[in-house]
């Protein structure tokens, strides 16, 4: 693959998928003279992501916040920056429900901040990590959801989410801005902070703790491995159209409970435990506020249009996640 932008800013790139997605450009893109990042390194920035690349002189880390904007413009200038890849993000939703203000101001109002040094240089491509969430929850019997599907944000983070995609498009429109927006249902893989459904279940099977899961655990997610998005981000920026969106996902639908019994599965076969003692810690609890039951992505057009598709299976790359996390104990720990 190559890299149409030389030089490129990342936002929320100390975060699980924009290290990875400097990572794999550093390694597996052609083209790539510049990677910044800036990030500011709240809880769930962790320097250790970058490790693997830290003495690759194309990537130059900043800790920054997106609405700083004077320091924002500086790179963009100093770095001759011809595109910007925005990741960064308040991503849990639980925190989002306990604390919505927050999202508000990064995911919004830092969204915002960025786009209004875009006007001032309209030849940066600006391309936006949304998420599937903006579209709300769909029923069993419903057709996945596309790039024209309806916005319904149902949480307070998917409502700030869908509130930054409204500025990007209408800023494209309104100021004749060159973006893209990309639309990934959940991903997994090493490096995902320990608050987030997969690696906490991991730790409990590790310290033999209380699984607990929403409900019944019968909500339904798409699951992608987190290279398989990161590649999907540089095949849009490649080739993507600019002013679409794209949707992205695995085609893996699985319930929340048949999750956690692949993971306490795999887990007993790499550790030589007993599943069956590790599926009695399963504890329901109380349901998350007007949680979302299902979410599935139609990934048609980027596989259509651009080529894109799934190269990694869920079962292999749950097992390498878990393995990876074995060898890293201490990023299960919050
Ligand atoms: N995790 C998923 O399954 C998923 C799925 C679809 C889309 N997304 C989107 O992908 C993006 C990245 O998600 P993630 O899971 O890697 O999140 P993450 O929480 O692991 O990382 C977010 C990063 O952004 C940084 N950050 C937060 N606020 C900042 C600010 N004001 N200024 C600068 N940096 C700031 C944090 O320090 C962190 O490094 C988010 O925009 C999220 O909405 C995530």
């Amino acid at each position: 693959m190559r890299s149409r932008f030389k030089s490129l800013l990342v936002t929320g790139g100390a975060g699980f998928i924009g290290s990875c997605f400097i990572r794999y450009g550093l390694n597996k893109v052609y083209g790539v003279e510049k990677m910044v990042n800036l990030d500011a390194l709240t809880y769930a920035g962790n320097m250790h992501n970058l490790e693997l690349i830290q003495s690759d002189t194309r990537h130059v880390f900043v800790q920054a916040d997106i609405c700083d904007q004077g320091t924002v413009a500086k790179l963009l200038e100093e770095h001759q920056i011809e595109a910007i890849v925005h990741f960064a993000a308040e991503s849990h939703v639980d925190k989002s429900i306990l604390g919505p203000r927050e999202f508000l101001e990064t995911n919004v109002g830092g969204t915002l901040a960025l786009l209004d040094l875009v006007r001032l240089s309209p030849e940066i491509h600006f391309h936006h990590v949304s998420t599937d969430e903006v579209y709300g929850s769909l029923t069993h019997q419903e057709s996945s959801f596309k790039e024209t599907s309806l916005y319904k944000p149902n949480s307070p983070y998917a409502a700030s989410k869908a509130a930054a995609d409204h500025f990007v498009r209408a800023y494209a429109n309104t100021y004749k801005l060159s973006i893209t927006i990309s639309h990934c249902s959940n991903n997994y893989g090493p490096y995902q902070h320990p608050e987030k459904f997969i690696p906490r279940m991991i730790a409990g099977c590790l310290h033999e703790s209380f699984l607990p899961i929403y409900g019944e655990g019968m909500n339904i997610r798409d699951w992608l491995f987190v290279e398989d998005h990161v590649k999907a981000i540089w095949t849009i920026l490649e080739q993507g159209v600019t002013g679409e969106s794209y949707a992205i996902g695995g085609g893996c639908e699985k319930t929340n409970i048949d999750v956690l019994h692949c993971i306490i599965d795999t887990f007993s076969a790499l550790e030589n435990k007993d599943p069956n003692h590790l599926k009695l810690l399963i504890k329901k609890v109380a349901d998350r506020p007007g949680h979302d039951l299902r979410y599935s992505i139609d990934a048609t057009k980027i596989k259509k249009n651009l080529g894109w598709k799934p190269m990694y299976g869920f079962a292999s790359s749950l097992r390498e996640t878990i393995r990876w996390y074995l060898e890293h104990p201490k990023r299960l720990e919050c």
